[in-house]
């Protein structure tokens, strides 16, 4: 079995990748700058965590010893993003080929090159580092997590309403099914220097989904519509977040709303 180093495995996507990995039996090395607790939610039995921090290097090459695949779920928040997927990418891959790591995931989003919304920018150049990196790469591009949607529905409640953007659809994803594909990806699945593009199983307004998280969570307070502004509004209602034709049959946001830890 091959040795896969997953880099942000203690992540939302990264945990459930290394779960995923360690279930099928690989040897799996997670890179981190923090490693979790062993009563952490973070943290998944039989890993091996390492400090490691990709936009300085500190412990990337100690991290990098004898691996044959990188999975790279790492994430930045807000300016933080840039340096991830610009000079993190940059580090991880430069020293990853001279490791000898065969090939190279990366798990992206959907149209991501599509949009001026500036997150969205630094995570298109880090999908360039990818292509033009002499590893074997594969992207996995994915619609967003029902964490994500939920999570926006959450911290949106906390005005008094449940915001329910409109012109928008989501296509939402369960990070097990994102793992999957991820996992299939790092044991060489699909072709070389590919992009898979995948979406959850349903494309839902926005309205549907506060709907659902309402009923699944009690919420009382109306739905709302608002007007989301800005490049990633634009993006959104322009549909760049939806992928029908790569709809997975996976767990639908429903579904996920029922899980205990949601
Ligand atoms: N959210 C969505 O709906 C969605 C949809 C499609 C694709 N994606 C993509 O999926 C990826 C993972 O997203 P997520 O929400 O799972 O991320 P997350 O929960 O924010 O986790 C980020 C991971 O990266 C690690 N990390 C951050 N900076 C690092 C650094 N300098 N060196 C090493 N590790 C570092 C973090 O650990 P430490 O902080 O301890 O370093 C953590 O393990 C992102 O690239 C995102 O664009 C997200």
């Amino acid at each position: 079995m091959p040795r896969i180093l997953v880099v942000g495995g203690t992540g939302l996507a990264g945990r459930a990748i290394t779960a995923e990995a360690v279930a099928r039996g690989h040897d799996v090395v997670v890179a981190s700058r923090r490693v979790p607790d062993d009563d952490s939610p973070a943290f998944v039995p039989g890993a091996d965590y390492r400090t490691v921090d990709i936009v300085i290097g500190d412990g990337l090459e100690e991290a990098l010893e004898g691996v044959d695949v990188l999975v790279d779920a790492s994430n930045g928040v807000g300016r933080a993003s840039s340096h991830v997927f610009a000079s993190g990418s940059q580090n991880l891959l430069h020293t990853a080929a001279r490791f000898g790591v065969h090939r190279a995931v990366l798990l992206s989003i959907v149209n991501v090159d599509l949009s001026a919304y500036p997150y969205y920018r630094a995570k298109a150049l880090q999908e360039r580092s990818y292509q033009e990196s002499p590893l074997e790469t594969r992207i996995v591009r994915t619609t967003q997590f029902h964490d994500f949607v939920g999570g926006l529905l959450r911290r949106g409640s906390r005005l008094g309403f449940v915001p329910a953007p409109t012109g928008i659809s989501f296509q939402p994803i369960a990070v097990s099914d994102v793992a999957d594909a991820l996992v299939d990806a790092a044991e060489g699945s699909g072709t070389a220097d590919s992009t898979r593009t995948i979406g959850g199983p349903e494309v839902l307004t926005a309205r549907e989904l506060a709907e659902q998280w309402k009923s699944a969570t009690g919420a009382r307070r109306p739905i709302i519509g608002i007007r989301m502004p800005g490049p990633l509004g634009a993006a959104w209602r322009a549909g760049e977040n939806l992928v029908p034709e790569g709809a997975i049959d996976g767990l639908g946001f429903a579904d996920w709303l029922t899980l205990p830890a949601v």
